[in-house]
């Protein structure tokens, strides 16, 4: 797996957006894996400038988000189903909505939740693009440390780490939801081809232990290490 510098967030928001792009237009029946976070705001800003610019037909395009925080309602400015709404499936309103997946954060079974989430993706399957951030702490997803490489969509107790990493998108840490449901790492793992992508400073300590090349549970991203199509692309200050 190659760590390739592109320079900056916004280089490397271009160029992925431009994949996704390509992906979609060359494969109208594709299946894009979709990550939220604040390192992937730009990626679609681009992806809806390019697609509004070329009239883009989505209408057959299906897309899986890897994860949602439990208890937060889909209307609750935080939930990543807002976050999709409000970044993409608004300002392009053009995809079909039976074919937008968000786990189901406020299901009254969580489990079963996360059980239909996971035969969707795999009755669906196999995503063409998946495309990932990263916590701090080397998780994909919500995967957090020690999870183990065969979980499939699963219900997560958020770590203290991920808890105060995250909190900045809300007024205060006690604010941060306690739980979530996550795609597992084999989840991610089937995807056909997956893209990383890590900005700024707090990420550079995670990248350096993917780097390292061995596969760590302790570190959840490393299991890309066994997968046979991996690109990761970062910016200066994260470049290990
Ligand atoms: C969050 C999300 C991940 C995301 C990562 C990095 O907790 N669950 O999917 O990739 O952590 O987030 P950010 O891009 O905001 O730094």
């Amino acid at each position: 797996m190659k760590i390739t510098n592109l320079g900056s967030r916004d280089h490397a928001s271009f160029y992925v957006a431009c994949e996704l792009f390509n992906q979609i237009s060359e494969q109208p029946k594709s299946i894009l894996g979709l990550a939220t976070g604040g390192t992937m705001i730009e990626v679609y800003h681009y992806l809806v400038e390019l697609l509004l610019k070329n009239k883009q037909d989505v209408s057959q395009i299906e897309t899986f988000n890897l994860d949602e925080y439990v208890g937060l309602s889909q209307d609750h400015p935080e939930s990543y189903h807002h976050y999709m709404q409000d970044i993409i499936f608004n300002p392009y309103p053009h995809f079909s909505k039976d074919l937008i997946h968000v786990p189901n954060g406020v299901a009254p079974d969580l489990e079963e939740e996360a059980e239909r989430y996971e035969s969707l993706i795999n009755q669906q399957g196999p995503v063409d693009i998946q495309i990932l951030g990263i916590g701090e702490n080397g998780h994909i997803g919500f995967n957090e440390p020690g999870t183990p490489f065969d979980s499939p969509t699963h219900v997560v107790d958020l770590t203290e780490s991920t808890i105060k990493a995250n909190s900045r998108y809300f007024d205060n840490e006690a604010e941060v939801p306690k739980q979530a449901i996550s795609m597992g790492l084999n989840s991610i793992f089937k995807a056909k081809r997956i893209i990383l992508l890590a900005f700024g400073k707090s990420k550079r300590e995670a990248m350096m232990r993917l780097q390292e090349g061995k596969v760590n549970p302790d570190v959840p991203a490393t299991i890309l290490h066994e997968h046979p199509n991996v690109e990761v692309y970062v910016d200066d200050e994260a470049m290990p």
